[in-house]
């Protein structure tokens, strides 16, 4: 088992690996960072963002939380969102959930389990606005993916209505939104389909995301 100080071991092999092969690399990351991409995705330790899509460090500014959710009050969300896109100047943010998400399968059984539940009361509001599309699913495990996918989605147009993103798009800043959902037992990436880079481009993305949605209900 690994413990608490295996962690610093671990941590002077890393540098030296690192430093064995590019030498230069603490040395300009130090300087400065220009990542293109804002991850914002699940706190789910099997997510991890950089090494999911093959990205060094300074290549991805990353914000997590459980189920990987986009609130309009979360000063925490808001601020990186703000930063990454003002400053920054990323040129795509990606949502990207996970199936197998436990924040979504609590939300999905109404487990109690604390303070989180509040947090988790976001995801089952999604349910709600899209019960007919979960419930017409019968089985438990596919049931869950589609609350994950839908989620993903939510929480991708919560992004596109933030006053940062509006305000980008408004002075003709280029910035893509995208909805991605990752399977932990392929580790491959899904692209859900709503992908938005102008203010009039929303209503027509969600529509044809969620008509696939209404379909199979
Ligand atoms: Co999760």
């Amino acid at each position: 088992m690994t413990e608490i100080h295996d962690l610093f071991a671990r941590n002077r092999t890393w540098s030296e690996v690192v430093r064995k092969t590019q030498p230069d690399f603490f040395t300009k990351l130090s300087q400065q960072q220009s990542p293109r991409f804002l991850w914002i995705g699940c706190s789910d330790s099997r997510v991890p963002a950089n090494e999911i899509v093959g990205m060094l460090p300074g290549e991805l500014f990353v914000h997590r939380n459980v189920a990987n959710v986009v609130v309009h009050t979360d000063l925490n969300c808001l601020s990186v969102l703000q930063y990454a896109v003002d400053v920054l100047k990323v040129d795509h943010v990606i949502v990207c959930g996970h199936y197998g998400c436990g924040g979504v399968q609590a939300s999905l059984e109404r487990r109690k389990l604390g303070l989180i539940d509040n947090w988790l009361r976001h995801i089952r509001d999604v349910h709600h606005k899209h019960a007919i599309a979960v419930e017409a699913v019968l089985a438990p495990v596919e049931k869950l993916d589609t609350l994950c996918e839908l989620n993903v989605i939510e929480q991708a147009l919560n992004v596109c209505q933030t006053t940062v993103v509006q305000d980008a798009w408004a002075r003709g800043q280029q910035v893509q939104v995208h909805s991605w959902i990752y399977g932990l037992k392929d580790g491959l990436v899904k692209d859900l389909g709503l992908n938005v880079g102008k203010q009039e481009e929303i209503t027509p993305a969600y529509g044809r995301v969620l008509a696939r949605y209404r379909a199979k209900a």
